[in-house]
């Protein structure tokens, strides 16, 4: 499969790397191709391009910039005519710029709306599905954790593109929880700041969630 990743950080890297090992041929989207010469050293075959160049190469394209910056680099990489119908995996968070209060980040979302809705208003012929947003980038491939599977937590209005996304994450190691519509992102980004409170409070980035039943 030709998957475009828009973004050169930590995310990019971390996913960039999955598709890679898994056959997939992964070119990147960023203002700054260079920023990834590392990464391309490393892992013959991929290639880093524009942001629209990454976006028209991508049958499957993934989402992971700054998440103030996200609707700037959906705009970057034309959008609206190089990802009309593909499945784009949204991982950014509405993180502000304003420093975290007793480890709780601040976001510059309110709590009755979120990113991925700004982003799916602004873009409708895109099939967002958020994923990969709620737990680091070192544990978003091959995940290991006690009692098995990881559960992340998507949502999206475009049925066939979660089950597309449902399929990545089942190839990358997860269980997956689908919330429903877009609307549910306002549930599943505050999970970032759930999960990044132990990290800022303690250090510690070691844990990932999971969602389990009653007993029947
Ligand atoms: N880090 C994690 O473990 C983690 C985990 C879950 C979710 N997330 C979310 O995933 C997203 C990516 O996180 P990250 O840590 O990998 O990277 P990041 O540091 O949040 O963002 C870096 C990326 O943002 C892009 N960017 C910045 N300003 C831009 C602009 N004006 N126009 C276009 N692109 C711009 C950069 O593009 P250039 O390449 O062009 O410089 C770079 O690719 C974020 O929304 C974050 O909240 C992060």
């Amino acid at each position: 499969m030709k998957v475009g990743i828009l973004g050169s950080g930590p995310v990019a890297r971390a996913l960039g790397s999955g598709f890679h090992a898994r056959g997939h041929e992964v070119v990147f989207g960023t203002r700054d191709p260079a920023k990834l010469d590392d990464w391309l050293a490393a892992h013959p075959g991929g290639r880093a391009a524009g942001l629209a160049e990454a976006a028209g190469h991508g049958e499957l394209v993934v989402l992971a910039v700054k998440g103030s910056t996200a609707a700037e680099a959906l705009r970057g990489a034309d959008a609206g005519r190089t990802l009309a119908g593909t499945t784009v995996i949204d991982t950014t968070n509405p993180i502000s710029d304003t420093p975290p209060v007793g480890g709780v980040l601040g976001y510059f979302t309110g709590p009755n709306e979120s990113l991925m809705e700004r982003l799916q208003a602004e873009f409708p012929e895109v099939r967002f599905v958020k994923a990969f947003n709620s737990v680091g980038n070192q544990a978003m491939v091959d995940p290991a954790f006690e009692g098995g599977p990881p559960t992340m937590f998507v949502c999206g209005d475009d049925a066939r593109a979660k089950a597309e996304v449902t399929g990545v994450l089942d190839d990358f190691g997860w269980e997956t929880e689908d919330m429903g519509p877009v609307e549910a992102a306002r549930a599943i980004e505050p999970l970032c700041v759930l999960w990044c409170l132990p990290g800022l409070l303690h250090g510690r980035w070691d844990h990932a969630f999971k969602l389990v039943r009653a007993a029947s």
